[in-house]
C-alpha cells in the first residue's frame, strides 16, 4: 500500500449510473431512471450540480446499455438555444445553458454486468487514476435548502482531515439490513472517525444506527481492495468492503451532514422529493404550498379524492 499525502484536491467525481431501475417500471422501461424528473431537472443534473458546487472538474459516469440520454442531457442543443433566443425566452435559455457540461469535463465507462456497486466504481478506476475522488449514488438526493450541499460540507471536512470521508445520517435500528452501516471510534461536533464498516448488516449486528447514505471522498487505493473483485452481502462486489479495509491504513471520518436526503429511487421518496424541491422552487413555490395545504384541508375532512384545485 502506497503511502502518500491524503490531503490532494477532489477533482474528480464518479456516479455509478448503470443500474435498472426496476423500482420504477414500466416508467423506467426506456428511460433511465436517472433521468426521471425530481421539479425541474432530471436526478442526475441534481447530483451533477451538487458535485459542481463542491468543485468537482471532472464527472466519470459508469453506464450501462440503454443509457445514452444521460450523456445527452448535458451536451449543447444549439438549435433548441436558436429557438428560445427567437421566442425570447431568456429564462429558459439560462437554465438549459446551466445543464450544459464544458468540452472535456464529461467522461464515461461501462459497467457491463452489475455486479455490485464495489464494481461499478472499480470500472472507472482508469478515469480516476491515482488521486482521491468523489463518489455520487444519483438515487440519493439531499436539499440543505439552497445551503452549502452535502458533497460541498464534506470537502471541507476533507481539507481538514484528509484521507476518508463519507456521509452518514440515523436510520431506524430496523433498517440497519439495507445499508453500509458505520462503528464509531470517537466523536467531535459532527465529524466522526471510524472503526469499522458492514455492509447492510441485521439489526442485531449492526455496530450502530449511523447508514452511510451514498456520498463518499476516497483515497485511490480503495480500487486496489475492489480489485479483488471479493463477494460481499447479496453476492456483490460492495464498496463498503473495500472501504473497511482503508480503516487503519488512512484517516477515515464520517459526518452527519446538514440537510434532507431523500432516497429518490423509491417511489415514496421520489414523491417526496419532488414536494420538497417544488416547495422551495422560485417560480411555484409558492402555489405548490397553497396546493398541500388544500389537499391535507380535504384529507383531513375524510374527502377521498384529494386532487387539488
Ligand atoms: C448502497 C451502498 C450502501 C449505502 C446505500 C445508500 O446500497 O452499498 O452501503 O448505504 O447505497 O443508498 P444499495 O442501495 O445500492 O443497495
Amino acid at each position: 500500500m502506497t503511502s502518500q499525502n491524503t490531503k490532494r484536491i477532489i477533482r474528480k467525481a464518479v456516479f455509478p449510473v448503470a443500474g435498472l431501475g426496476t423500482r420504477f417500471l414500466p416508467a423506467t422501461k426506456v428511460m433511465p431512471k436517472e433521468m426521471l424528473p425530481i421539479n425541474d431537472r432530471p436526478l442526475i443534473q441534481h447530483v451533477v450540480d451538487e458535485a459542481r458546487e463542491a468543485g468537482i472538474e471532472e464527472f466519470i459516469f459508469v453506464t450501462g446499455r440503454h443509457k445514452n440520454m444521460l450523456e445527452e442531457h448535458f451536451d449543447y442543443q444549439p438549435e433548441l438555444k436558436s429557438t428560445l433566443q427567437k421566442r425570447g425566452k431568456d429564462d429558459m435559455i439560462a437554465k438549459v445553458e446551466y445543464s450544459e457540461m464544458p468540452a472535456g469535463r464529461l467522461f464515461t465507462t461501462r459497467q457491463p454486468r452489475p455486479l455490485g456497486l464495489g464494481h461499478a466504481i472499480w470500472c472507472a478506476k482508469k478515469l480516476v487514476g491515482d488521486e482521491p475522488f468523489a463518489v455520487l449514488l444519483p438515487d440519493v438526493l439531499i436539499n440543505n435548502q439552497g445551503k452549502a450541499g452535502c458533497l460541498k460540507q464534506m470537502v471541507d471536512i476533507y481539507n481538514e482531515t484528509g484521507g476518508n470521508v463519507i456521509a452518514v445520517e440515523d436510520v431506524p435500528r430496523e433498517e440497519t439490513f439495507k445499508y453500509g452501516i458505520v462503528d464509531v471510534e470517537s466523536e467531535k461536533g459532527d465529524c466522526m472517525t471510524i472503526k469499522g464498516l458492514v455492509e447492510k448488516p441485521a439489526p442485531e449486528d449492526a455496530p450502530s444506527t449511523l447508514s452511510a447514505i451514498g456520498r463518499y471522498i476516497l483515497q485511490p487505493e480503495v480500487f486496489e481492495h475492489l480489485a479483488a473483485f471479493e463477494k460481499g452481502a447479496g453476492g456483490e462486489i460492495q464498496l463498503t468492503d473495500a472501504m473497511a479495509k482503508l480503516i487503519g491504513r488512512q484517516p477515515f471520518n464520517a459526518t452527519r451532514f446538514a440537510g434532507k436526503s431523500y432516497d429518490s429511487g423509491s417511489r415514496l421518496g421520489f414523491i417526496q422529493a419532488n414536494l420538497a424541491y417544488a416547495t422551495q422552487d422560485d417560480e411555484i413555490g409558492e402555489a405548490v404550498k397553497l396546493l398541500i395545504q388544500n389537499m391535507a384541508k380535504k384529507l383531513n375532512k375524510g374527502e377521498i379524492n384529494v386532487a387539488a384545485e
